[in-house]
């Protein structure tokens, strides 16, 4: 394996840790999870452990220290653990293999890090996420506070190690990069899949069958997220997974899917019409989706702000309910006034996009900490004195997704009803704008019915 970039992330980290005064930083991979009795979910290693070391077995952690080292422990090789759950690299091979100085089998790990931290300003661990670091830190403070007679020297700081991997996550370099685009490459194919299958009578379930054969056909670990396949009144439902309901024609199917590969995750929705053809009034709102993406789309570039998208297509939304009557001018009057008051959140009632990585819901800071809080509108209908939104710079990706979400109501004509709506790219900030990586499914209505009418 070639392992200089996960060598030049964690020679970051150290460089970092020194900048910040020095320490010891310690990370874990993921725990295994029971499913029941002695079976076990798939393994999914931790995203951060995974971009400082590119090591994916389950038990094994990293620390790297502000003197310069890099020490992995791992399972150690043993035939019969072998036998039954699959080949270890073992700490013998894990130096030449993945590059770091060291590497102990794990049962070394309370022996190595008390004498670590002896002296050491401080320790490092990711805040906020297992407490089995913690506890194993505690651990090791408590022997190295019993050996202070000795002349051990207490470390006097514990810091969030997340403060300083996220922010680099955040910005993905080129071979970050190359595994995205085919991830989005692939979940695009998988949606396109999907929409030539669908027809009136088929199952949700069906439907993301499809999508599953086209992730893992295509190398692909599975799916980054649970699928979302709804159809009519089940697209109205924001965390519906597939079921087992019917399509039925004249209503739409949304789709929210998309594959791991490589251990990077991809995010697409595409909304159609079961039979081909959208309805007059789910074309209108679906136009209006699209145009709320497009909008999106031109406040993604550098120097924009991250939520300068997400306001764009606030924006093109809340004209849209009003010029269809959705949101009556009687009752909530101007555009500005509908944006202000947040009215537009009866139909459209989450944000535009999140970062997007290693986990679907990537790692990095939405905020701008450099900056002085300002007064803004808090998207709720009110303001709050906060941070600004953060600038957007190259390398970052960031989903592109508005949405429409009509469900009855006495006040709302019939013809609307049940209509759901999510429009969902992958993009990454370049330097004049943004490439939208998961293009390879249509978006357009009329190319969508060109592509269904194709299938049939
Ligand atoms: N599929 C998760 C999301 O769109 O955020
Ligand atoms: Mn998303
Ligand atoms: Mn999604």
């Amino acid at each position: 394996m070639d392992h200089s970039m996960y060598a030049a992330r964690r020679t970051r980290v150290i460089e970092a840790l020194r900048a910040a005064g020095g320490g010891v930083a310690v990370l874990a991979t993921a725990p295994e999870r029971q499913r029941n009795a002695d079976n076990h979910h798939p393994f999914r290693h931790d995203s951060s452990f995974y971009y400082l070391s590119g090591f994916a077995e389950p038990e094994s952690w990293l620390v790297l220290t502000s003197t310069g080292r890099s020490l992995l422990f791992c399972r150690p090789r043993d035939a019969e653990r072998e036998l039954w759950d699959g080949y270890r690299l073992g700490p013998e091979a894990a130096p030449g293999e993945l590059g770091v100085d060291e590497a102990h089998p794990i049962s070394r790990l309370d022996d190595e890090l008390p004498p670590l931290l002896n002296g050491q300003p401080g320790v490092w661990f990711p805040f906020g996420g297992s407490q089995e670091v913690p506890r194993r830190v505690t651990q090791w403070l408590d022997t190295v506070r019993s050996h202070e007679r000795m002349g051990w020297i207490m470390p006097t700081q514990q810091r969030d190690l997340n403060s300083l991997v996220d922010e680099m996550r955040l910005f993905k370099d080129e071979h970050e990069l190359a595994l995205m685009r085919r991830a989005a490459q692939i979940s695009a194919q998988a949606h396109v899949r999907a929409m030539r299958f669908a027809r009136p009578g088929c199952r949700e379930y069906e439907v993301e069958a499809e999508l599953l054969h086209e992730f893992r056909r295509q190398g692909a670990s599975g799916p980054a997220y649970g699928s979302i396949v709804a159809a009519g009144r089940n697209a109205c439902v924001l965390h519906y997974e597939a079921g087992d309901a019917p399509l039925q024609a004249g209503e739409l199917c949304l789709i929210d899917a998309g594959c791991e590969y490589g251990s990077y995750a991809s995010d697409i929705t595409r909304t159609f019409p079961v039979n081909g053809r959208f309805s007059g009034p789910q074309r209108e709102l679906y136009d209006l989706v699209v145009a709320a993406q497009e909008a999106a789309v031109a406040a993604t570039r550098p120097g924009a702000r991250k939520q300068d998208g997400h306001w764009a297509a606030v924006r093109v939304l809340s004209q849209g309910l009003l010029d269809t009557g959705l949101l009556s001018r009687d009752a909530h009057g101007s555009l500005d006034d509908v944006i202000e008051r947040a009215a537009y959140r009866r139909y459209y009632m989450h944000g535009t996009g999140h970062w997007l990585g290693l986990d679907v819901h990537d790692a990095g800071d939405y905020l701008s900490q450099a900056e002085a809080p300002v007064d803004q509108p808090d998207g709720m209908g009110g303001r709050r004195t906060s941070k600004p939104s953060r600038l957007l710079l190259p390398g970052m990706v960031l989903t592109i997704e508005p949405g429409l979400y009509v469900r009855p109501a006495p006040d709302v004509p019939e013809r609307w009803w049940h209509i759901g709506i999510r429009i969902e790219d992958d993009a990454v900030v370049t330097a004049e704008g943004c490439e939208l990586m998961s293009r390879g499914a249509p978006v357009r209505a009329d190319e969508i019915e060109a592509l269904m009418r194709d299938a049939r």
